[in-house]
């Protein structure tokens, strides 16, 4: 017989309350156990009046401790729930399948220990960039990376395709630590110099968590980086350079007409 415990992994989107799913929200309110990571102090008092079971994630964030650390601590304090027989709600703000490594690893344990477990999609912070700046993933094509993963690895990116960099305000540092750190950000600027020309504008991008504020979105020549000290928002987006020609050769072969 299959253990008792499940698991259901919900995103809280990003505005407060308004971003979230019916059927999140329904999840959010018959959970036995609801664990949560909230990224603002009004949507953790909301959730705590929803359901009396919630406990709050967030003090597993210490300065100085490695994130893989971290969020270890999380999939251990979310599988605990699940192996007690509850029906356990995990939820992140966001999305929380995007940039969220402890829902996936609680959603496979889960599954390799015989649970049910499933997580829900919701709206991400690159949905409400999509939104407030008004651009498409299917125009230029679509990359989206950590930043510190993007300069320790070096991948390559593609400069006529879009590009979304995640935890720009953390560039350079792989423990938690809410410290300004100038090096990663300025170490951004110049692997994307290689790449772009100087006057390229680049956004930084903070989605609004209230209805009545508006989005921040700071456009800044690339060049202009390395005067600052501190990342104006979380989130950058590189727009592309202008596309390369299409291949008529490959159009003729394809029967396409190049207009
Ligand atoms: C650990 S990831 C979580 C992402 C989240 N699961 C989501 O779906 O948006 C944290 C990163 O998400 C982005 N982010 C979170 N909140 C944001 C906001 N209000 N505006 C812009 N970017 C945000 C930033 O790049 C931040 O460093």
């Amino acid at each position: 017989m299959a253990p008792t415990g499940s698991l259901t992994v919900v995103g809280t989107g990003i505005q407060l309350i308004r971003q979230l799913t019916p059927e999140a929200r329904d999840e959010l309110e018959r959970a036995e156990e609801l664990l949560y990571v909230a990224a603002d102090p009004a949507m953790a008092t909301w959730l705590a009046e929803l359901n009396p079971a919630a406990r709050s994630l967030n003090s597993l964030y210490r300065t100085g401790v490695p994130r893989s650390l971290i969020y270890a601590e999380m999939v251990e304090e979310i599988l605990a729930a699940v192996r007690r027989g509850s029906r356990v709600c995990a939820a992140f703000y966001g999305h929380p399948g995007v940039f969220v490594t402890p829902s996936h690893e609680a959603v496979r344990m889960a599954r390799a220990e015989g649970y049910a477990a499933r997580m829900l999609p919701a709206i991400s912070a690159e949905d409400c960039l999509i939104a407030d700046l008004g651009v498409d993933p299917g125009e230029h094509g679509w990359q989206s990376y950590d930043a510190t993963e993007l300069l320790l690895r070096g991948h390559r990116l593609d400069p006529t395709a879009a590009v979304v960099l995640w935890q720009v305000d953390a560039a350079g540092k792989l423990d938690w630590n809410l410290e300004p750190e100038p090096r990663g950000l300025h170490a951004l600027a110049e692997h994307l110099l290689e790449l772009y020309p100087p006057e390229h504008e680049i956004v930084f991008y903070r989605a609004s968590l209230y209805p009545v504020a508006s989005p921040l979105i700071e456009r800044i020549r690339l060049d202009e980086i390395a005067t600052l000290d501190v990342a104006p928002g979380p989130t950058v987006y590189v727009p592309p350079l202008p596309p390369r020609p299409a291949d008529p050769e490959l159009a003729r072969h394809l029967g396409i007409t190049l207009s």
